[in-house]
């Protein structure tokens, strides 16, 4: 059976491109609800119904481990997907957290997010569930995400735009940055050279996360023939397909025009 991922959009393409890397051999379904995008400006309570929705989309397919690869959606709606639903399900939160706590040696970390991710103090909460020692601060930087997904990746627009939302990290003392959006990875570089402190990439970290997970269930794909990715969208392909790719770093094709029945 495929790993199942979702996010709101293209962003969790990004944590499929590091699953690839882990796991070439697993099938995957990619689900992105491109016509509600974005989550990240929307309440808790929006963002968990719709990541029960699209949860339950991926489960009528089939899979055997479910990925939220969206950190908005990993937010607000791990627990309520773990309890309920009968697969693995992995966040991108726990993951990137764990790694935070792993690397900084002054205990202090900073997270970047979406304003819902930021509000919900998640990652605060799963670094100090760790280790109560650590201080966490949080600035949430809404504009990174269209200007990535205009693919203004570097130059003088994403740059100010880095400076402006990350004085306080530079002004600051945490040792360890959280990538705390599926989109953030587009712009390690201009990050790393605003920030020069270490960068923790959620979506690598969560590829490991998803290996051990399948390796320890004994659910790794032992079948020959190469994987099949399938993806599946809200909203029109076209766009998707175009700014996917670059988030992927794969062609896109297979890829199927579904509709969630509630509006
Ligand atoms: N995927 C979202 C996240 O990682 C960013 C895009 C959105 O706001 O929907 O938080």
């Amino acid at each position: 059976m495929p790993v199942g991922v979702f996010d709101s959009g293209v962003g969790g393409l990004t944590v499929m491109r590091e699953i690839i890397k882990a796991l070439p051999d697993e099938h995957i379904l990619y689900f992105g609800d491109t016509a509600r995008v974005p989550y990240g400006v929307r309440s808790p309570e929006t963002v968990l119904k719709y990541s029960v929705e699209n949860s339950q989309f991926l489960m009528s397919q089939g899979i055997k481990l479910l990925v939220i690869a969206c950190n908005t959606s990993s937010a607000v709606s791990l627990e309520t997907l773990r309890v309920t639903l009968p697969v693995p399900v992995i966040g991108v939160v726990e993951p990137g957290a764990r790694a935070a706590v792993a690397l900084t040696k002054k205990k202090k970390v900073a997270v970047i997010g979406t304003e819902t991710t930021i509000n919900s103090s998640s990652y605060e909460k799963a670094i100090r569930a760790i280790d109560d020692s650590i201080s966490v601060s949080g600035i949430a930087c809404p504009l990174f995400v269209p200007l990535i997904e205009e693919g203004w990746l570097e130059g003088d627009v994403v740059r100010l735009t880095a400076e402006k939302y990350l004085a306080p990290v530079r002004q600051g003392s945490a040792d360890t940055l959280v990538l705390g959006c599926t989109h953030y990875p587009m712009i390690k570089e201009v990050i790393r050279d605003t920030v020069r402190i270490a960068l923790i990439d959620s979506a690598v970290e969560t590829a490991r996360e998803v290996k051990r997970m399948l390796g320890g269930q004994g659910l790794l794909r032992a079948g020959r023939g190469p994987a099949k990715r399938h993806y599946f969208v809200t909203d029109s392909p076209e766009k998707f397909i175009r700014v996917g790719e670059r988030f992927l770093d794969h062609r896109i094709s297979n890829i199927t025009k579904i509709s969630l029945d509630s509006p």
